[in-house]
């Protein structure tokens, strides 16, 4: 194997020139996978998916080009809009295909048209993703992430607190416009997360008469729920700041209070993205809290805590197929480390915080892709 030249150091490195490159490629790619995200939030906020899937067939560029709100500067054809839409090509958000521009002389060119993953960055998809993007990808968010090791050598609970001053759920409450775009970024999850829910796991609602959706929001989960099973009474539970306001129905109410106080009793409580929040201390606190408030209502048979989460894979599984799924529920690990005290579980972990919580019995339903639906037992 040929040695690389090194710059006046023999370092210990036998890689080949090919090996050297395609090394130097693999951190530009790290380096630059920002540039996924922010080059998809510029096509997100020109309104690009929403204005390919008016126009019902493949758009070409310069058809694009008319229809977007930008600068008569920026207009040229093969420039910015097209060198935007290449990149977004190539990470699968639009593809090419070949649509007659001239009937009379049957000229074809090509069109751009939506793919499954555009698709649910429609704004008006009721399942669209669109704002849980934007608000992941709002400054507030991003900055914290310029100070992980700094942070990591104070005694700031978080990144988000270290740069903010306050932590996360005191920042929603102090900032109306962050506040409202998290809470529309977790209805918009929850709309997706619950229709598969309703539809493939409608058994575990079986036999429960009431329900607490612990930290739920602004409801959309219990919505869901109330909706699709009348007789189940359904309260959310939220800060008061995030209930203030909301109206309830026939079997949905919106209570307003600290869940780490008191739970409402219940045959069923159901948190969604809740104990990712918290560290295992907290955690063990609020299962604790929520078998009282399912035993403490008649002991039924069937009460359950219902969590909607991640269940990390191990490495090793990982590596054997695909590793794109292992490498999104990392990216929620660290999103979650730069916010909230928090983190993604693996099973085991997982089955130790029911266990110290006094639960008998778990079981995981693997249905929403990196998340996991959670049944817990007392
Ligand atoms: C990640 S969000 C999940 C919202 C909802 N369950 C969903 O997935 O759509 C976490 C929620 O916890 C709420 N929360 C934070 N601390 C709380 C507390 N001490 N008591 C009640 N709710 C709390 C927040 O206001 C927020 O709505």
């Amino acid at each position: 194997m040929e040695k690389v030249r090194s710059f006046g150091h023999d370092l210990d490195v036998n890689a080949t020139d090919h090996e050297l490159v395609k090394a130097q490629t693999h951190v530009w790619n790290h380096l630059f996978s920002f540039i996924n995200s922010m080059s998809l939030k510029c096509a997100i906020q020109l309104g690009i998916p929403d204005i390919i899937h008016s126009h019902g067939k493949p758009m070409t560029l310069s058809q694009l080009i008319a229809s977007l709100p930008i600068h008569q500067s920026k207009t040229t054809p093969n420039s910015q809009v097209y060198r935007l839409m290449r990149i977004l090509v190539n990470s699968g958000f639009f593809a090419l295909q070949e649509v007659v521009v001239d009937c009379e002389t049957d000229l074809l060119e090509e069109g751009y048209v939506l793919t499954n993953s555009s698709k649910l960055l429609l704004r008006d998809n009721p399942l669209s993703v669109t704002p849980f993007f934007l608000a992941m990808l709002d400054p507030i968010m991003t900055k914290p992430w310029h100070s992980i090791s700094t942070w990591l050598q104070s005694d700031d609970p978080t990144p988000f607190a270290a740069t903010h001053g306050m932590e996360f759920w005191d920042y929603n409450e102090y900032d109306p416009r962050l506040g409202g775009m998290f809470n529309d970024a977790m209805a918009s999850d929850a709309r997706l997360v619950m229709s598969v829910v309703i539809d493939k796991c409608k058994s575990v609602f079986e036999g429960l008469e009431s329900l607490v959706d612990l930290a739920g929001g602004t409801g959309t989960v219990a919505k869901a729920i109330a909706d699709a099973f009348p007789h189940v009474e359904c309260t959310v539970l939220d800060l008061p700041h995030v209930i203030a306001n909301l109206k309830g129905s026939e079997n949905l109410k919106f209570v307003g209070g600290d869940m780490f106080e008191k739970i409402p009793p219940a045959d069923a409580i159901f948190m969604k993205w809740i104990m990712h929040d918290w560290n295992d201390e907290d955690c063990v606190k609020l299962l604790e809290r929520c078998k009282e408030a399912i035993t403490s209502n008649g002991n039924k048979k069937g009460n359950k805590v219902i969590i909607v989460d991640m269940v990390v894979e191990d490495q090793k599984k990982a590596d054997d197929h695909d590793n794109k799924p292992y490498e999104t529920q990392l990216f929620f690990d660290m999103l979650i480390m730069v916010l909230l005290p928090g983190r993604e579980r693996q099973e085991k972990e997982w089955a130790k915080l029911f266990s110290d919580a006094g639960f008998s019995n778990y079981k995981i339903t693997p249905i929403l892709g990196v998340r996991s639906l959670i049944e817990v037992f007392p």
